[in-house]
């Protein structure tokens, strides 16, 4: 018999073996009989108007069965609001193939549907169209002239209420630090790309996508292409990545069940890895600090402002500024929100969307002030470290940051670190030490779970959340096993579709949260049932053993006081003479949660400390070390938390060193599409990380004292490199990422 999984436990994930061995099919692994291929044609200007579409010469290629356009697509919304999904900011989003208007390059502009993939391909090559283009403009450096405040953002952003009298006080600040920071476009590429399956059933369809949230992508398709919500399912139960980008439905799912609809069979889309440059993106951004402080690095005034880059029929605003002005203890603060619109598709959500740009920039600026009055970046932040949440005024659920720079400290050996620039040095390396703190939000949304337990003492927990490789189906058998007792081996967890009870898209963090949360109620409900059942079993074994009184021990239920008296899992099912007993709940913030969320911020911290080594003449940067100590409530699984963690990480030291989408403005298009020319960190390029896990107990940030993980490892990251660069070579870079061309 497996042991019974419990929260705490450093468990392998229960997908692991189904994904290394290629056994868990992806959106674009389904193979429906009569499956037809799907080729996206994509728009080759930026702005303007397809003038023509000859479509003679592919169609001329044996097994094309339809090429698709505005033209003769069939029957779709008119309305842009009918094209809104659950995390869609405000505007008028994209509707494909809706009519001849190009917004942004590699925008789609026809589906080449064939019998086989190359066929489709092929044909693809032959289709003649010609636009009539429009000056577009992609540069965001002359889209600034332009800069705005959006009048509708989601509800996700909250403008920052400013403290104090910054501007007077930043005046007065004996020591004052002014600069403007730059990240680049960065753009998601998860293993898996965006792709689509649809089966056709005779009017109703089975979609297989790759997304973030199945129930989201049902509506969608519902609402677009007027379908009854029971004729559409979509599935999602293995993600090949996503960080984000899988969060709004994509347009390849809009294609293949288009093309479904207006030819009855199956089909399948995927989106090349080039045309994964023309779907959503992290924006642009440049933001501004001014940071006043006394001679001892004592912080007075903050100013934060911040632009990013939209595309120009959405208003995409992330919340940048607000976690410098919530991190820092200081009287005068400030922040400000600006967007400039480009000729790009929507930018939209990229782990940790906001935080990794705004508190990356920030904690550079924040470093920038320790050299500025020559106190030791750790101790800056100790000095003015914050108990409350400042910008809120308002206390945290818990904020173990002090520890989590302790530990990280220590196991870094920061004592050792001497602060002037180019002073710690090995053979022709340089040698830096750099720190930054991380930030972002716990949250928990209403999320819906079923658990059934069958004769045979089996049982399913299910819910329509996805698993975007964070590690769900695991932390769903885990809370499972914890309330119930069962082996592993007796412990199935079900997601990725949505016919299953009601859940958001996976994001924010807040799936283990939330999700646990729901199994966590079903499973004690279905707890409940079991023990009803248990006093009816033969020879009562339970008899005057209260609710309280009793446990689930390995598929037993035992009383605690007398753990000879119990009665198995599977007889307790028996005596409801029912084949299954099945209990469905739902996990949301109640009335006193809401009333402690008015009163308490509930936010995740951490403490980064890197190490660089940088090569004095060629300036070649390796990250060598880093630890990450992190306080994120408790920890369900410290084996999958910990992947959680490096994979931010990596990306972090992506973002600094290696991370960006470059854009040709003359033909508006992003050019390096493709993963030989978007550098994103190799092995080679990782050394040593550490992650730490700091005891943050929290009983009223979540029902289970969870705080999530899937995006707190890459803020404060990117930062605590550049930080070390500039201890390592004394040339401080304010545009990420820190290429070798800017350091020398
Ligand atoms: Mo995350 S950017 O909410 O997938």
């Amino acid at each position: 018999m497996s042991t019974t999984p419990r929260i705490g436990d450093s468990i392998s994930r229960t997908d692991g073996v189904l994904k290394v061995t290629g056994n868990a099919p992806y959106a674009a692994e389904h193979f429906p009989p009569g499956l037809l291929y799907g080729w996206i044609v994509s728009s080759g200007i930026a702005k303007g108007r397809i003038k023509s579409i000859d479509d003679s010469r592919a169609r001329a290629i044996a097994g094309v069965v339809e090429i698709i356009t505005h033209k003769n697509r069939p029957h779709m919304a008119f309305l842009d609001g009918s094209y809104g999904d659950d995390v869609a900011p405000p505007g008028s989003p994209f509707r494909p193939f809706h009519d001849d208007k190009i917004a942004y390059s590699l925008q789609p502009v026809a589906l080449v549907v064939a019998d086989t993939l190359e066929n489709a391909r092929d044909a693809a090559a032959l289709l003649d169209v010609t636009y009539e283009a429009e000056e577009h403009n992609t540069d965001f450096g002359i889209a600034l002239a332009d800069k705005y405040e959006p009048k509708k953002t989601r509800d996700t952003f909250e403008k920052p209420k400013p403290r104090g009298n910054a501007k007077q006080a930043f005046a007065d600040s004996p020591v004052q630090h002014h600069a403007t920071y730059h990240s680049g476009n960065h753009h998601h590429n998860p293993m898996e790309m965006h792709g689509t399956t649809v089966e056709w059933n005779d009017g109703k369809i089975v979609v297989h996508d790759k997304t973030q949230g199945a129930q989201n992508v049902q509506a969608y398709l519902s609402g677009i292409f007027g379908f009854s919500k029971k004729d559409v399912r979509v599935m999602n139960p293995y993600v090949g990545g996503a960080f984000g980008s899988g969060l709004r439905p994509q347009y390849q799912v809009v294609l293949a069940t288009m093309a479904a609809k207006l030819l009855e069979r199956s089909v399948r889309v995927t989106m090349t890895r080039a045309q994964m440059w023309s779907h959503v993106h992290r924006p642009e951004a440049e933001q501004e600090v001014s940071l006043g402080a006394d001679q001892n690095g004592q912080l007075q005034a903050i100013i934060n402002k911040a632009t990013t880059a939209t595309s120009k029929f959405e208003d995409y605003m992330e919340v940048i500024v607000n976690w410098g002005l919530m991190n820092y203890k200081c009287e005068n603060a400030e922040g400000e929100y600006t967007l400039a619109s480009v000729d790009t598709y929507t930018p939209g959500d990229m782990r940790a969307p906001g935080a990794a740009t705004g508190m990356n920039l920030f904690e550079i600026a924040v470093d920038e002030l320790a050299y500025a009055t020559n106190v030791d970046p750790l101790q800056l932040r100790l000095l003015n470290y914050s108990e409350k949440d400042a910008m809120h005024d308002k206390p945290f659920t818990s904020k173990a940051l002090r520890e989590a720079f302790a530990e990280g400290a220590e196991k870094f050996g920061w004592s050792r670190r001497t602060q002037a620039p180019g002073s710690m040095r090995e053979g022709t390396d340089l040698i830096g030490w750099g720190v930054a703190t991380g930030m972002w939000d716990a949250m928990f949304q209403k999320t819906a779970a079923r658990a059934t337990i069958t004769a045979d003492g089996k049982l399913e927990v299910a819910s329509a959340t996805a698993d975007i490789g964070t590690g769900t189906y695991t932390v769903m058998t885990q809370v499972a096993g914890d309330v119930l007792g069962l082996p592993l081996a007796d412990i199935t967890a079900k997601l990725g579709d949505s016919d299953l009870p009601a859940a958001p898209v996976e994001g924010g963090s807040w799936a283990a949260a939330s999700t646990g949360a729901a199994v966590e109620l079903a499973c004690k409900s279905l707890a409940d049932e079991l023990y009803k059942y248990a006093g009816k079993v033969e020879g009562k074994p339970l008899e005057g053993a209260k609710r309280d009184e009793i446990a689930f021990v390995d598929g037993f239920i035992v009383v605690r006081a007398n753990p000879f008296k119990r009665v198995s899992i599977k007889d307790a099912v028996a005596a409801s003479g029912k084949d299954k007993l099945e209990v469905e709940e739902t996990a949301k913030p109640g009335i006193l949660d809401m009333a402690s969320q008015l009163q308490k911020s509930r936010n995740t911290h951490s403490a980064i400390f890197v190490e660089v080594k940088v090569d004095e003449e060629l300036r070649i940067v390796r990250v060598t070390r880093v630890v990450c100590a992190v306080a994120a409530g408790r920890i369900i699984n410290p084996k999958t938390a910990r992947s959680q963690i490096l994979g931010g990480v990596v990306m972090g030291i992506g973002m600094a060193l290696h991370e960006e989408t470059y854009t040709d403005h003359k033909l508006g298009r992003f050019m390096n599409h493709s993963l030989a020319e978007y550098h994103i960190p190799v092995n080679a390029d990782i050394e040593n990380i550490e992650v730490i896990f700091v005891d943050e107990p929290d009983a009223e940030v979540t029902p289970l004292g969870v705080k999530g993980l899937g995006e707190i490892g890459i803020v404060g990251t990117a930062a605590a490199v550049a930080n070390a660069i500039y201890h390592a070579t004394g040339t401080r870079v304010r545009s990420l990422p820190v290429t070798v061309d800017k350091l020398l």
